[in-house]
C-alpha cells in the first residue's frame, strides 16, 4: 500500500451554513433552484455510481472508451508527474490514466478532490492499495472555491471528467476554466470530458431510466435537506423531471409538486410554498459541440492540442494546455 492522505477542506458546520444560504437563496426564488452540489452525500454518491451502470446513462461507457483507446498516448503527451481529478467520485475510469501513467513511470502523484468524503475516501484507499509507489493525496473541497491550493509537482495534468463540466451554467463555466488556468504554470494541461449535443430521446432516457435510479438520485437532495435542516418534506411527493431545452442546449433536472404543498425547513428558518406543478431545477446537464468547447478553452488560456470521441460520437474529450 503507497502513502495516501486526506485533506478536509469543508467541516460540517460550514457545510451546513452553506447548505442553508443556497437553500434560503434558491427556494425564495421565483423560479426555485438547488445547486446540484448537495445530492452527493452518502446515498447521492452510491445512486451516481448505480447510474454510470444503466443501460440509458452512456456517457459513462463513451468516456471509457476514449480514454482506453487514448491514455498511453495522454501519458506520453503530457509526461505528467501528478494527475489531478476535480469530482473524481469513484475514479473507477481514471484507474486507466494512472495505469498508463505509472507504467511510463513518470506519474509519482495523484490527487483526487471531491466535495463527497464518503466517495473520497474510499477510492483514495483503494488506488493507494492498488498502486504501490504512487502517492495519493485526496482533498475534500469545492472546486469552484478551493483551487488556488492544489499540491503536486510540476507538470500537472487536471482531469475533469464524466461531463461533469455541463453541470455549470455558461458563466460559472467560464469562470471555472478561468480558475483552473490560474493555478496551472504554462505548458501544464487540463483533461476535459464533455456530452455531446445529439437526438433529445437519448438525452432524455439517459436521464430517466427505466428503473427510477435517476428519480431517486433527484430526490435525494430533499432526503438532503430533511437530515440537515429538519425540513418536513416527503420526496415522493415530488414528480422526477427530465426536460431537454433544445434552445440552450442542455438537460434541465426538476423535482415537480404533484399537488400543493406547504413545506418548512427549520434549520434554514424557512417555509416554502408550492403551487400544483410548480418545480425546483435541481440540475442542468450541458450538452457540447466540439467548436464550442475549443471556443470557451481558448477564452480562459487553453489551446486544444487534441480532441477525441468514441466511436459514435456521443461523447468528447480534450487534451488542452495552458499558453503561452
Ligand atoms: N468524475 C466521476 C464522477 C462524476 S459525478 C465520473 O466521471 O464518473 C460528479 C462528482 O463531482 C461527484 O463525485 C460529486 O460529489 C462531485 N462534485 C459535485 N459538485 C462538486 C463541487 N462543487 N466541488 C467538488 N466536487 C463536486
Ligand atoms: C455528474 N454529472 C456529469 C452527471 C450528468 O450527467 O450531468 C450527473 C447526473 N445527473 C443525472 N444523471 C447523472
Amino acid at each position: 500500500m503507497s502513502e495516501v492522505s486526506i485533506d478536509v477542506h469543508r467541516d460540517g458546520a460550514e457545510v451546513t451554513e452553506e447548505l442553508r444560504q443556497d437553500v434560503r437563496e434558491g427556494l425564495s426564488a421565483e423560479v426555485k433552484w438547488l445547486p446540484s452540489k448537495w445530492f452527493y452525500d452518502v446515498r447521492g454518491s452510491e445512486l451516481f455510481d448505480r447510474i454510470t451502470t444503466l443501460p440509458e446513462y452512456y456517457p459513462t461507457r463513451a468516456e471509457r472508451e476514449i480514454l482506453r483507446a487514448r491514455s498511453a498516448e495522454i501519458a506520453a503527451v503530457t509526461g505528467a508527474r501528478t494527475l489531478v481529478e476535480l469530482g473524481s467520485g469513484s475514479s473507477e475510469k481514471t484507474r486507466l490514466l494512472l495505469d498508463a501513467g505509472t507504467a511510463g513511470g513518470a506519474l509519482t502523484q495523484f490527487v483526487p478532490l471531491d466535495v463527497s468524503e464518503s466517495a473520497l475516501s474510499a477510492s483514495a484507499e483503494a488506488i493507494a492499495a492498488d498502486y504501490p509507489g504512487l502517492s495519493v493525496r485526496g482533498v475534500v473541497a469545492d472546486f469552484t472555491e478551493h483551487l488556488d491550493f492544489l499540491p503536486g509537482t510540476a507538470p500537472r495534468l487536471v482531469a475533469f471528467l464524466g461531463g461533469t463540466i455541463g453541470n455549470f451554467l455558461p458563466a460559472e463555466r467560464a469562470k471555472f476554466f478561468t480558475s483552473v488556468r490560474s493555478v496551472l504554470a504554462e505548458g501544464e494541461w487540463l483533461l476535459l470530458g464533455t456530452d455531446l449535443v445529439k437526438d433529445a430521446g437519448t438525452l432524455v432516457a439517459a436521464y430517466d431510466d427505466a428503473q427510477g435510479v435517476t428519480a431517486e438520485f433527484n430526490r435525494n437532495v430533499l432526503h438532503v435537506l430533511r437530515t440537515h435542516l429538519g425540513a418536513d418534506v416527503d420526496p415522493i411527493e415530488f414528480d422526477h423531471v427530465a426536460h431537454w431545452d433544445e434552445q440552450q442546449e442542455w438537460i434541465e433536472m426538476r423535482l415537480r409538486a404533484r399537488r400543493p404543498l406547504t413545506v418548512r425547513i427549520p434549520g434554514a428558518d424557512l417555509t416554502v410554498r408550492f403551487e400544483e406543478g410548480e418545480y425546483v431545477r435541481t440540475e442542468i446537464s450541458a450538452k457540447f459541440r466540439p467548436e464550442g468547447v475549443r471556443a470557451e478553452l481558448a477564452d480562459a488560456g487553453f489551446a486544444v492540442r487534441h480532441w477525441w470521441t468514441d466511436a459514435q460520437q456521443r461523447f468528447g474529450l480534450s487534451l488542452a494546455q495552458v499558453r503561452d
